[in-house]
């Protein structure tokens, strides 16, 4: 995180405990307030499409089990999707009959619009895909897959959760209508953080699965109104240090620009991958002929857990990619775990070359 991200949670904790939860909150509503205006600057939606959520996955369930299917509906996903999301389609195929079907990858192991569009048909409810996978630097072409969507009047759920942050994304452009990200990520948010975007249109038609008393005033002995705007999504009770963390991060990134980001995040990846890609029984695995800053590598005969900790101790930190976390394209490609680098902006070029060379030293020394 940034230290003015930091240090927005700890003056605002440092308010909670000299004057209290609430009157900090009362303080403090009109920068907590702003949080939905940056976070909508951010994506170029309007405010009230914003709901602020405690992560990516809270924000993308409370959507899609908002979604009604049918026996026979389809759900059409990526190869690459998430586990978190496809144990939620598994989950409601059960309980209505819909069906999941997987959209066929083009010859570079990107999502192939083509496909998708001969796959339409009026059993389509709910086109769902990740744009960058949990696993690798894989770019779904998320726009495309929006103009297909849209053309055809079906609802489409985009998780952008390692997009945000990242590079630019306009929910216009993109065509989706519903679109879950996370603060902790690429936005160099705090843990425990997270916004769904719900396209105005469809925001009265979704019934959150839950409801308390902020997301639907209780109006009378047997009534209660649902909020009008996205925070029917969520609940009463919030951890505002966060929700402030999330906000000066949002306007950090949009301060450097996300554009200028993209750029110098790619730029740092692909030298990475230009050094990673000479080191004997390393391979990478990120498809695609324009990755993003996500590079994934395996070292051939060794597991990723003992270079983890070998880089961890000349403190480089990585994170290792279990083949369960994206099950159905791990499967396909038989991968093991999977070492994850991802480089941001403000990693030196000096910084690729030591984590490369570090790299290269443990597999000599293996
Ligand atoms: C593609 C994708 N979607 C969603 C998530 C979940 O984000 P969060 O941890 O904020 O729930 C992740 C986290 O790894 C992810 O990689």
């Amino acid at each position: 995180m940034p230290a003015p991200v930091v240090g927005a949670m700890k003056d605002y904790l440092d308010l909670e405990a000299a004057i209290g939860g609430y009157e900090a909150a009362a303080q403090e509503a009109a920068r907590l307030d702003g949080v939905y205006d940056s976070i909508a600057r951010l994506i170029g939606a309007s405010r009230d499409e914003i709901a602020l959520m405690e992560n990516a996955t809270v924000a993308w369930d409370m959507a899609f089990y908002a979604l009604r299917f049918q026996p026979g509906d389809r759900i059409l996903t990526a190869q690459a999707e998430y586990a978190a999301n496809y144990v939620a389609y598994l989950q409601v195929a059960r309980r209505t009959g819909a069906v999941i079907e997987v959209i066929p990858n083009d010859e570079t192991g990107v999502l192939d619009p083509d496909a998708l569009e001969a796959m339409i048909d009026a059993r389509v409810k709910l086109i769902s895909i990740t744009w960058i996978p949990t696993n690798g630097g894989l770019v779904n072409p998320a726009a495309d897959v929006g103009r297909i969507a849209r053309r055809h009047g079906i609802v489409y759920l985009l998780d952008a959760c390692q997009a945000v942050g990242q590079m630019p994304v306009h929910v216009a452009h993109l065509n989706c209508d519903i679109l879950s990200a996370t603060g902790r990520k690429f936005l160099r948010g705090p843990r425990g953080t997270g916004f769904l975007y719900v396209r105005r249109s469809l925001l009265t038609e979704l019934e959150p699965p839950m409801i308390d008393h902020f997301a639907a005033p209780w109006t009378g002995a047997d009534s209660y109104v649902l909020r009008k705007d996205a925070r029917r999504f969520e609940t009463w009770e919030n951890n505002y240090a966060a929700r402030l963390g999330l906000g000066v991060a949002t306007d950090y990134a949009m301060f450097l620009g996300l554009d200028a980001i993209q750029t110098r995040c790619l730029a740092l990846a692909e030298q990475l991958r230009d050094q990673l890609k000479s080191i004997p029984g390393a391979t990478l695995h990120d498809m695609g002929a324009r990755p993003a800053a996500i590079v994934s590598l395996s070292i051939k005969g060794m597991g990723g857990a003992a270079l983890k900790s070998y880089l961890r101790e000349r403190s480089i930190n990585v994170s290792i990619s279990d083949p369960a976390s994206t099950l159905l394209d791990s499967a396909s490609r038989q991968l093991p775990p999977l070492v994850r680098l991802s480089p941001h902006y403000y990693n030196t070029e000096d910084e690729i070359v030591r984590a490369a060379d570090s790299i290269q030293h443990f597999v000599q020394s293996a």
